[in-house]
């Protein structure tokens, strides 16, 4: 009980500090009633995909300008995003966001802007979700970090599986929920594939969870490897997939450097 109510109080004081700022999910209108719409205790709107479809514009043009040439198509957003599960989002007030961002979406200081947003896919797996979009347009707030938290407690994910590069400074936020198991290379390839790799997040204990968020999870790394040195990452892929335990640590990367704990 304690340790949920240390990451309730975490996630309080973020809302406190960016007044505006609120937790929505968005998703068919059928997974309503089996979302945890009062994750960690905090308010959450569902919002049926059907009847906002302003919303999942604006979701999809974000997706696209963020990932560029690998954005979401549209029948994937709906397709694959929408029609299985739900994409968690913190809305704001568009004055909020990056101001390239509110330039590229057309939007007034006062217009409704999703700032952050994060779809993890449901899987055959009891439990286990697939990490896919984690977008922040509110940096420096930690955003990035809350949205994907505050969107696995409504998906109530007990573990999730997903895919990042080294280089990206979304590892950093990825190593809030706690140490990244390595699981391997992408299955079928990616589009970074020499760069990119799976890892694994136990959501089960909350305790830890917190002490992530917090930055106060001390685990000391055993290695350090350049995020440049690929040849040396994939060798220790290679070692995950056949079955060694090896974690990032929390933060993940430092000074150009993944931390890696072998054991
Ligand atoms: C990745 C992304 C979600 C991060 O957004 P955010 O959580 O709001 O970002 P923040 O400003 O809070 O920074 C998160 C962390 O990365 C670090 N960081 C930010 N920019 C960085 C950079 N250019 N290089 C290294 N680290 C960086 C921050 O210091 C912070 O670390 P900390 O949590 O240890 O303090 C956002 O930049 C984004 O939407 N990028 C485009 C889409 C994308 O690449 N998504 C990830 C796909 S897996």
């Amino acid at each position: 009980m304690r340790e949920a109510a240390a990451l309730t109080t975490q996630a309080e004081d973020f809302f406190s500090a960016h007044p505006g700022v609120s937790l929505l999910a968005l998703g068919a209108g059928v997974h309503a009633e089996s979302m945890d719409l009062s994750p960690l205790g905090l308010p959450a709107t569902y919002l049926p995909a059907e009847r906002n479809t302003d919303l999942v514009s604006q979701y999809l043009a974000l997706n696209q300008f963020a990932f560029r040439g690998i954005g979401v198509p549209r029948w994937v957003l709906s397709d694959l995003y929408l029609m299985p599960g739900a994409i968690g989002l913190l809305r704001c007030p568009a004055r909020m966001l990056k101001p390239d961002v509110r330039e590229h979406l057309g939007l007034a200081d006062e217009d409704p802007a999703i700032g952050a947003a994060y779809y993890a896919a449901p899987s055959v797996t009891p439990g286990l979700f697939i990490g896919v979009s984690l977008l922040s347009f509110l940096p420096g707030t930690g955003a990035g970090a809350w949205v994907k938290l505050l969107t696995l407690r409504m998906l109530r994910a007990k573990r999730l599986r997903g895919v990042a590069q080294w280089d990206n400074p979304s590892v950093r936020v990825h190593t809030r929920l706690g140490p990244l198991r390595l699981v391997g290379r992408v299955p079928g390839g990616h589009e970074y594939g020499e760069r990119t790799f799976v890892y694994e997040s136990d959501l089960s204990d909350s305790t830890r969870v917190a002490r992530a968020m917090a930055r106060g999870l001390s685990l000391e790394p055993t290695r350090r490897i350049p995020v440049t040195d690929l040849s040396a990452l994939s060798a220790v892929l290679g070692r995950a997939e056949a079955g060694a335990v090896l974690s990032l640590v929390p933060p993940g990367v430092q000074d150009g450097h993944v931390l890696l704990h072998e054991g």
